[in-house]
């Protein structure tokens, strides 16, 4: 078997999902924090490296910059008028890429693996098809386009061209959506689709027919009840879809050491990562760059996005972390909120209701209840009273507040940022601090209490 040219791959993105009954672009949809397209994609990565092309089309500026990575390897399809146009969309591209075989997938499969792809694809060549297609068995074929294998070859007919008083009940086995074709024949019978159908749109899978009328080998693959071939089009399959995946995770998780506690309520995206002898409880969810160290707690009700524990440290219950990283030995939470650039160094400690955003705490800090920290560093050893709020905004710019080590600042304070506390200083309580606080000084910027005598009421 020759393979001339390579394999291109053609992801299908364009559509609009009207199904799912949301603006956002179905390919953009969410499993376990990552867009249904990055899930698809990936799986053809392995198989396909740079020579993947992405047909978009419906907000199609959006998904573009959801991956940036692909640019230059999307193909615009102005108007969705069938899967079949948006192949014939893309064969401009693929033709000038001097593709022997294309491998077309459909956007909405985000169980997909680059295994199943593989195997399909190696046995596709295996058998010299000149255009396979990859078929599964379901309980009920619902909105699949239905198999339908006769004396004469094989077809796959759409769930609203199905005609059961001609073709009798459907099987049950369907079109997965999964293509490998020689270049040649799409390009030779592309041009050829008509849309004449209940819906009026050029379908893809009408060349099955057409290349076995053509005298050309057409092969059904079928994988039985293989899950990896699921589409995605309403939202109880986004949910299902979605679940299998989390299951997927989760059992991962156990299968190299991670302590996970109420499973069926974790649930963890695909790019986490988190080491051996972690502990995780559910409910809680962590999505994007998670990064969780050997020994790290994670307590229930935490949402994490984005955001590294080191080795040994605890996020206690109700805590939101996101961009955050946090170091050896600190305790964070319950009810606390690190923020895009929060850093915690080792054994701070952040409690309840206290909010961190692009600050640095350094080794030691605690910051235990009530506080704003932002755009502030703050020393070694410091600690923050309950109530203190960095005032890091003016209206219209941010400015820093940098506290010293082992400074004391007193419950309720106001710092009035741009505004430095030199290490060793104390702040009263109930400070307004607008000035710098010399190294060692006391600060106290409030009104000085007076006590007045009362005056006696006249009876
Ligand atoms: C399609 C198949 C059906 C199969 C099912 C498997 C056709 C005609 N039918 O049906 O046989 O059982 O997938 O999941 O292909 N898209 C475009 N441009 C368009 C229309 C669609 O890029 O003009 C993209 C969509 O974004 C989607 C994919 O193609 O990712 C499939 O389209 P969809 O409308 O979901 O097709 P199904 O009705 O599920
Ligand atoms: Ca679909």
């Amino acid at each position: 078997m020759t393979m001339d040219g390579g394999v291109g791959g053609l992801v299908l993105a364009a559509g609009k999902g009207t199904r799912m009954h949301s603006e956002v672009p179905k390919v953009l949809r969410t499993l376990l924090g990552e867009p249904m397209l990055a899930y698809v994609l990936s799986a053809c990565a392995p198989l396909c490296g740079e020579n993947l092309h992405v047909v978009v089309g419906h907000r199609a500026d959006e998904v573009r910059r959801r991956f940036p990575e692909m640019a230059g390897r999307f193909v615009v399809q102005a108007e969705q008028r069938g899967t079949g146009h948006a192949l014939a969309s893309a064969l401009p591209d693929l033709t000038q890429a001097g593709y022997g075989h294309v491998l077309v997938v459909n956007g909405d499969v985000p169980l997909l693996t680059p295994e199943v792809l593989n195997e399909f694809a190696a046995k596709a060549l295996a058998m010299e098809a000149d255009l396979a297609f990859a078929s599964i068995e379901v309980e009920d074929p619902g909105a699949y386009g239905r198999v339908v294998r006769e004396p004469g070859g094989v077809r796959i007919v759409e769930a609203k061209d199905y005609d059961a008083s001609r073709l009798g009940p459907a099987t049950g086995e369907i079109n997965a959506g999964i293509y490998f074709m020689r270049l040649s024949l799409a390009r030779e019978l592309t041009p050829r689709l008509s849309n004449d159908n209940t819906s009026g749109e050029y379908y893809i899978t009408d060349l099955v027919e057409m290349a076995a009328a053509a005298g050309k080998k057409v092969v059904a693959v079928n994988r039985g009840r293989d899950a990896a071939l699921l589409g995605v089009n309403s939202p109880r399959e986004l949910a299902a879809a979605e679940e299998r995946l989390r299951v997927a995770i989760v059992d991962g998780l156990f299968d190299s050491g991670v302590m996970v506690r109420v499973p069926d309520q974790v649930r963890v995206g695909p790019h986490a990562v988190v080491a051996p002898g972690a502990v995780l409880c559910g409910p809680c969810e962590m999505y994007g760059r998670c990064r969780i160290g050997a020994g790290a707690r994670v307590a229930s009700h935490v949402v994490m996005r984005d955001s590294e524990l080191a080795p040994g440290c605890e996020v206690l219950p109700f805590s939101h972390l996101e961009g955050a990283v946090v170091g050896t030995g600190c305790k964070v939470g319950p009810f606390a909120r690190l923020r895009p650039g929060a850093v915690l160094m080792e054994d701070a400690r952040v409690g309840n209701f206290v909010e961190v955003k692009k600050s640095v705490l350094e080794s030691g800090v605690k910051a235990g209840h009530l506080s704003y920290l932002g755009d502030a560093r703050v020393g070694a050893g410091t600690n923050i009273g309950a109530g203190t709020i960095t005032c890091n905004y003016d209206g219209r710019d941010k400015h820093a507040t940098v506290i010293g080590e082992n400074v004391f600042i007193g419950s309720n304070t106001a710092l009035v940022a741009p505004v430095t506390v030199g290490k060793g200083a104390l702040v009263g309580a109930g400070s307004i601090i607008t000035q710098d606080v010399p190294d060692g000084m006391l600060a106290v910027g409030r009104a000085r209490q007076v006590n007045l005598s009362r005056r006696r009421r006249s009876s």
